[in-house]
């Protein structure tokens, strides 16, 4: 049941006898906004799976924007749009004669205002919609860039938090024949307690970033579904199918037609089916990105998926892909298209960067810190890209904060339901350089990790960290999370960072987790392109040099790594992060990428391009 807030503190104040008689009923009072405030906050319902598939109505296109940055249109409830309703009346906002913004898309990007913008934009877009009868309607968003707060009809239908994950409402009911209005309140402030937290080194774009759709369904519809091979096996599908809706009970078919293969069972009174069947896949791999047309079939619902059959573990110290030792030749991606300098979308953003990172000699992509689009992960399964899914669980998290661990666990579902059926993603990666010492971090990073595991167990599980000891020439690999993470993956920046204490080939390397697979998640550093100017032995100058020598160090380096599975570079392209301030060769771009963010290859890039061709 969805009450407005002041209705809400009218009626606790009424049970508190209508006065705030002392300070133990104000806190009462603030305690029960604090429920309040966090169910409305998490209340969005987990989106509907492989929403392309779906019966939609696209709300993409231009959407009329108030830019708040005071905030105050919370206090004026903007939503409600009051019209004057006499002659002495008006009303001290509107939408009509502002600005528009393209939806999808960041809002910085698209208003030179809005450059640097971190605050309230609120969003309208009116449609109109025949309603047929039986029928039911979800708004869905791909994502909001950090809160959102969502209207209908001047009605709050709920909120989400998180910048990169699907949500949606069920408006059925809620939806009039004739003109709708939708409207969001989208906000990026940074949150203490948010994921991520205040500090982290990208821009951060806000806005509603990725489509909006509506859905119409059945009364009762499949609502979601794994179909994916068993673990550690190469021809044994075990999944699930769940519907949604009153007619719970129905049989279900999967239809693979290429294999002629039609599965049938029936869900129980909860709507929910155990899928088991076996098959001779062709397998998914990144030299055959086989995918096969998937239907799932019920009475009163159909669709069709593109879905790839693969076995990706750990035995030993190797990461074996279909049972075979796979060495993952990775590279970092943030979601931003370098030469639109905007976030990152489209199936188009998405091959501007995988086409790049095929062009390097990759067989995985690390799609760093956090979701990408799902265009972006599907693009990458069909070019053969294994991917690398990670949770913006980044550097300075509250975990203490009552508040975290749900946030995490909500985004952590909201990650694993979309891309689960994505048989590219190989890693569910779960924090990024987190502090040992910070309270409660490892205890909710291993219930996190235990989370992750429960809803999925066919993929790897990872914890980034860059705790390692680095003293004599010999590096330290202790921290806890390893213990959970079914690879040691390390960022490491020496020669950067840290500058070398011997020979590369010299180093020696300590791990606490000895028998692990050790995958280098980050290293590199920094170059302008085209910049030779200055010492090419002086880190001071961002010469090309520089930088190729440190990819030269890095490979030598790499020979002397114990269980080594795989490298990935940071990164791809020279990305805008507002904390890189040298005027003179960052501009508030940082300039690790191996291709600047006008399309030139660094040095670097040949070193590394080269080592991935030699291992093949
Ligand atoms: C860290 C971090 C990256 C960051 C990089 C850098 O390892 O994971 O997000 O951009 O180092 O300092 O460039």
């Amino acid at each position: 049941m969805k009450i407005e807030l002041h209705k809400f503190i009218k009626m606790t104040k009424k049970r508190m006898n209508g006065k705030h008689t002392n300070y133990l009923s104000e806190m009462r009072i603030l305690v029960a906004l604090f429920v309040y405030l966090l169910g409305n906050h998490l209340n969005a319902q987990t989106a509907t799976m492989n929403v392309q598939a779906r019966n939609t109505t696209s709300l993409n296109g231009k959407w009329a924007v108030i830019i708040d940055p005071t905030g105050i249109g919370d206090w004026k409830q903007v939503w409600q749009e009051k019209q004057p309703q006499s002659k002495t009346d008006f009303t001290e906002y509107s939408f009509d004669g502002g600005p528009e913004l393209q939806v999808p898309g960041d809002f910085n990007s698209q208003m030179c205002e809005l450059a640097y913008f971190e605050g309230t934009v609120w969003y309208k877009k009116v449609f109109n919609y025949k309603v047929s009868e039986g029928k039911r309607i979800f708004l869905h968003f791909g994502a909001v860039n950090y809160l959102a707060d969502v209207y209908l009809n001047g009605e709050k239908i709920g909120s989400h938090e998180g910048g990169f994950t699907p949500f949606q409402f069920e408006i059925t009911g809620k939806v009039k024949d004739e003109e709708n209005a939708v409207i969001v309140k989208v906000n990026n402030n940074r949150l203490v307690n948010g994921l991520p937290g205040t500090g982290y080194d990208w821009f951060n774009y806000g806005g509603i970033t990725r489509d909006v759709d509506l859905i119409e369904t059945n009364d009762t519809f499949i609502e979601d579904y794994a179909i994916q091979l068993k673990k550690e096996s190469l021809n044994t599908i075990l999944g699930w199918v769940k519907l949604n809706g009153t007619h719970a009970k129905q049989d279900v078919e999967i239809e693979i037609p290429e294999l002629t293969l039609r599965y049938k069972t029936t869900t129980n009174e909860e709507g929910f089916a155990r899928v088991e069947f076996k098959s001779d896949f062709e397998l998914w791999s990144p030299e055959n990105p086989r995918l096969y047309r998937v239907i799932v079939k019920i009475k009163t619902d159909f669709l069709v998926d593109t879905i790839g059959f693969r076995s990706i573990e750990v035995q030993g110290n190797q990461i074996l892909l279909n049972r075979k030792p796979v060495f993952l030749k990775g590279v970092n991606i943030h979601e931003e298209n370098p030469y639109r300098k905007a976030r990152a979308y489209s199936t188009e953003d998405a091959r501007v960067l995988l086409n790049a990172a095929k062009e390097l000699g990759c067989n995985l992509v690390r799609l760093a810190h956090y979701p990408h689009s799902e265009n972006m992960v599907k693009e990458a399964e069909r070019m053969g890209l294994m991917v690398w899914d990670e949770l913006p669980v980044y550097q300075h998290i509250q975990f203490s904060d009552s508040l975290v661990p749900q946030k995490m666990e909500v985004m952590l579902n909201e990650m694993v339901r979309r891309d689960k059926n994505r048989c590219g993603v190989i890693v569910w990666a779960l924090s990024n350089e987190t502090y040992p010492g910070t309270p409660n971090r490892n205890e909710a990073l291993f219930e996190l990790t235990q989370k992750c595991r429960a809803s999925d167990s066919t993929r790897l599980i990872s914890h980034v960290i860059n705790t390692q000891g680095y003293e004599n020439h010999t590096v330290n690999v202790w921290d806890p999370l390893y213990q959970h993470s079914d690879l040691v993956a390390i960022n490491e920046y020496f020669g950067w960072y840290l500058p070398w204490q011997g020979k590369p080939s010299d180093i020696k390397w300590k791990f606490a987790c000895p028998e692990k697979p050790v995958f280098i998640s980050e290293f590199g550093g920094e170059a302008l392109a085209g910049n030779n100017d200055g010492p090419s032995d002086e880190a001071a100058y961002w010469t090309e040099g520089y930088q190729e020598q440190i990819y030269m160090n890095q490979v030598e380096m790499f020979r002397t790594i114990p269980n080594l599975c795989g490298v990935c570079p940071w990164l791809l392209f020279d990305y805008r992060s507002l904390g890189r301030m040298n005027q003179v060769y960052q501009n508030g771009y940082n300039r690790k990428g191996l291709i600047s963010e006008n399309g030139e290859k660094k040095k670097a890039w040949y070193i590394m391009q080269e080592y991935f061709r030699e291992n093949q």
